[in-house]
């Protein structure tokens, strides 16, 4: 069978940064733990009034075609997944090819284009959708560009204003991957809900701690069915665990039911069983709200067990680590919690090769998505070649006025006439808009 994943990832970075403790705090009349211990967020990062989500998406793509020395004939396919398209029509791969075409010898007209759609969990889907082109051998030997490109912006005044960020996670899906091989086994908790939802407007309407609340059930769902198909799982299983990060908090939240969930009826349940007793079964009760309290008895003593913290410490908090500074990205967040785990293994000098990660992908409205992958030979070479810090620590701290100023420039029914704070250099910019509407974009040298 045809081995087929991620090949190489490159991520940019919104230029600017909002620091929460600092700075949105204080105006907030909030306690600044309430940022880095309650949702586990420092700063968010922000576009440039010259960047957006093609900007960055281009951006990417260039690193990522440089990088693997590509050139346009060799992608026969790209993807976007986005929450924040300007366009019903015209797909924003068009735009991003478009950039491309100003700086590689060559054009894309070979390459089949378009844009995914399902709020965070499109980027994992537009990564499936390559996958199976692959695998269904339509691909003529070319390798698929899919693009996680976000401004997750809230309304001023919305509890989700504290999440807010932008960036953009270029992937390159091929045969043979240098990074990580994908699963066919995957499952699904999909349903109807309305948690998050943007009716034809730029800022999303929420419902934020149900959208918590439907996270929890839908992954669950997932993870239940993921099992159906590739077995009960074991904490073991994986080397780390990268999913959805909204913010921090709410991965914690998830791993915490994850972990009650693996570790059912194994040797960890029974080692657990003197501290805390073993986990309620729905059998045992005459009534549900006693077992739903037993549930929650357990999981509260469950959370302060060194099994527990041992377990989040190894395989959940290691994929947090670039999330805390860069806020929610939307479709991209799931693949940069993937990056900033394997960042740290290869930090600490680990030898993974084989190993395997569960990947959990979460879209509001509502989907989630498992599946697991495999790390190959070359990881270490891909993972070294990130420069996620240096443009972490590069990003322009915007003073709350500021930050009040560029929210205003990415609001689309604004006049986008901005100051800029930082200096192009050798990336593509927004150049204003043609007579039809569009939106132009230009290299900067
Ligand atoms: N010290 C330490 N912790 C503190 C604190 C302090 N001084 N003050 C508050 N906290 C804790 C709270 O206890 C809470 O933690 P727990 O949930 O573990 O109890 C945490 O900080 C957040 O505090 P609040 O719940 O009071 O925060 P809030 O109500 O203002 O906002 C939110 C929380 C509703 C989730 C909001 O951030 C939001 O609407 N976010 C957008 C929606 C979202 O991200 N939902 C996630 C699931 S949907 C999804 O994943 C799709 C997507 O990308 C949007």
């Amino acid at each position: 069978m045809t081995n087929v994943g991620i090949d190489a990832v490159e991520i940019w970075t919104g230029k600017l940064k909002l620091d929460l403790a600092e700075t949105f705090a204080p105006e907030k009349g909030d306690d600044p733990a309430k940022y880095t211990k309650g949702l586990g967020l420092f700063e968010s990062s922000f576009p440039d009034t010259y960047e957006d989500i093609v900007t960055m998406g281009a951006n990417a793509s260039k690193r990522l075609m440089e990088r693997k020395g590509l050139e346009p004939e060799d992608i026969g396919r790209i993807d976007v997944a986005t929450e924040s398209s300007f366009d019903n029509s015209k797909p924003i791969s068009t735009y991003i090819a478009g950039c491309l075409e100003q700086t590689f010898d060559g054009d894309f007209h070979h390459a089949n284009k378009g844009e995914r759609k399902f709020a965070c969990v499109a980027g994992t889907q537009a990564v499936d959708d390559a996958y199976n082109w692959i695998r269904a051998g339509r691909n003529r030997g070319r390798s698929a560009i899919v693009v996680a490109t976000d401004t997750a912006l809230y309304k001023r005044g919305d509890p989700g204003e504290a999440t807010q960020g932008a960036g953009a996670v270029a992937m390159l899906i091929s045969e043979d991957p240098d990074l990580v091989e994908l699963s066919s086994d995957q499952g699904y908790g999909s349903a109807d809900e309305t948690d998050f939802l943007k009716p034809n407007q730029q800022f999303p309407s929420v419902d934020g701690k149900r959208s918590v609340q439907v996270y929890l059930a839908r992954m669950r769902e997932a993870l239940v069915d993921y099992e159906s198909v590739a077995g009960d799982i074991h904490p073991e299983d994986f080397v780390y665990a990268p999913f959805h990060t909204p913010f921090p908090g709410m991965v914690r939240k998830a791993a915490l039911l994850a972990y009650r969930h693996i570790t059912r009826d194994t040797e960890i349940e029974e080692e657990l069983a003197a501290e805390i007793g073993r986990q309620p079964r729905e059998e045992a009760f005459d009534d549900w709200d006693d077992y739903v309290e037993a549930v929650q008895e357990y999981t509260d003593a469950l959370k302060g067990t060194d099994h527990y913290a041992d377990w989040y410490d190894a395989t959940i908090d290691p994929t947090l680590d670039i999330a805390r500074h860069v806020g929610n990205w939307y479709t991209g967040s799931v693949h940069v919690a993937r990056a900033a785990c394997l960042k740290r293994a290869y930090e600490e000098g680990r030898d993974l090769t084989g190993e395997r990660l569960l990947v959990g992908s979460y879209g509001s409205g509502a989907q989630a998505e498992i599946h697991h992958e495999t790390l190959q030979d070359s990881w270490e070479e891909e993972i070294a070649a990130l420069n996620i810090d240096e443009q972490i620590d590069a990003r322009y701290d915007l003073s709350f006025e500021e930050y009040e100023q560029v929210h205003a420039a990415h609001d689309h029914s604004k006049d986008r006439d901005f100051e800029e704070f930082t200096a192009p250099d050798g990336e593509f910019v927004f150049d204003g808009w043609g007579r039809m509407g569009e939106r132009k974009y230009r290299f900067v040298e």
